[in-house]
C-alpha cells in the first residue's frame, strides 16, 4: 500500500482459526489494521503477535461469544471506538454439527442456529449502527454453498446458512441508498477444523486460497461470491438438476 493511501481497518468476528485466521493474514498482508474477535483469546493473541511482527500493522483483540447477546454490542463498540472508523466487518463465526432427526437432540440444532444465525445478526446489528453513524462501511457475511446445497445430517447448519443468506440479501436492499456495501460469501468445502474429516469432502480447498479469493472479491465490492470460484461457480447454477440420491452420495 502506498504511503498516500488511507489506512483501512477491518474487524473479523471468528478470527481465531480456520478461514477467519486466513482472512486476517490476507488482510494484514495488504496493510489493513485489524480487530480480531472470537471466544479463544489465547489463539487471537498468538495470531496478533504474528501479524504485528510480520506486517507492522495495528492489531487489537477481544474475546467475544456471539451467542451472549448482551456482550456483543459492548465488546464490538469498545473496539470500534478505539479504532475510530471501521471500514470492513466480516461476520465469519460459525459452527456445525451432525445429528439425525428423531434423536431428540434439539439442543445441538439450537446451538448451531444461535451461533450461525442469531449470533451473526447480533454482530451485523452493531456493525450497521457504526456504519450509519460514520456514513460508510462494508459488511461481509460468510454463509456457505449449503445455503442452496443442503447437507444430509446437517439440516440445522444448512438452514442457518440459507437464513443468513436471506437476511443479508434483505439487509443489502435496506441499505442500498447509503454508502454501505454488503458482500455475501458462499464457500464450498474448506479444509479446517470445523468438522472432522473435512479433507475428504469433494473439491476441498485450503483456507488460504479461499481467503485470497474472498479478499479479492471484497476489494472489488462484489455482492455475491462462491469460493473457490472453480468448480463451485459451475456447479451452483445446475444444482437443481442433480437428483437428491446423487447429491447425498457425493456428500
Ligand atoms: N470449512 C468449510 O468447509 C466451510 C464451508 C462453508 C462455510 N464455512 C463457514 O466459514 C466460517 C468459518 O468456518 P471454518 O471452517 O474456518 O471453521 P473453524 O476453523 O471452526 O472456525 C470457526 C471460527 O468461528 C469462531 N466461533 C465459533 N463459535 C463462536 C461464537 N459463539 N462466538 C464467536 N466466535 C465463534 C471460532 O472461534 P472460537 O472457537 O475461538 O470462538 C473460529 O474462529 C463459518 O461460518 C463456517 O460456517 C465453512
Amino acid at each position: 500500500m502506498s504511503s498516500t493511501t488511507a489506512k483501512r481497518t477491518a474487524l473479523i468476528v471468528g478470527a481465531s482459526r480456520g478461514i477467519g485466521a486466513s482472512l486476517a493474514r490476507e488482510l494484514a498482508s495488504r496493510g489493513y489494521d485489524l480487530g480480531l474477535l472470537a471466544r479463544n483469546q489465547e489463539q487471537l493473541n498468538q495470531l496478533a503477535t504474528e501479524l504485528r511482527a510480520a506486517h507492522g500493522i495495528t492489531v487489537k483483540v477481544a474475546s467475544l461469544d456471539v451467542c451472549k447477546e448482551g456482550n456483543v454490542a459492548p465488546v464490538m463498540n469498545d473496539m470500534m471506538h478505539a479504532f475510530g472508523t471501521v471500514d470492513l466487518v466480516i461476520v465469519n463465526s460459525g459452527v456445525t454439527g451432525v445429528r439425525k432427526a428423531g434423536d431428540g437432540n434439539i439442543a445441538e440444532d439450537r446451538r448451531i442456529i444461535e451461533t450461525n444465525l442469531l449470533g451473526a445478526i447480533a454482530v451485523i446489528d452493531v456493525a450497521m449502527a457504526q456504519f450509519k453513524q460514520q456514513g460508510h462501511g462494508h459488511l461481509v457475511g460468510i454463509s456457505s454453498v449449503s445455503a442452496s446445497f443442503a447437507i444430509p445430517g446437517s439440516g440445522a447448519y444448512s438452514a442457518s446458512k440459507a437464513a443468513l443468506t436471506n437476511y443479508l440479501e434483505a439487509l443489502r436492499m435496506e441499505v442500498a441508498k447509503r454508502k454501505i456495501d454488503v458482500t455475501i460469501v458462499h464457500p464450498g468445502f474448506v479444509n479446517t477444523d470445523i468438522a472432522p474429516g473435512m479433507e475428504k469432502y469433494p473439491f476441498v480447498a485450503t483456507p488460504e486460497k479461499v481467503a485470497r479469493e474472498i479478499v479479492n472479491g471484497i476489494e472489488k465490492k462484489k455482492k455475491n461470491m462462491v469460493v473457490p470460484r472453480f468448480p463451485w461457480s459451475l456447479i451452483m447454477p445446475v444444482l437443481h438438476l442433480i437428483p437428491d440420491s446423487i447429491k447425498s452420495r457425493v456428500i
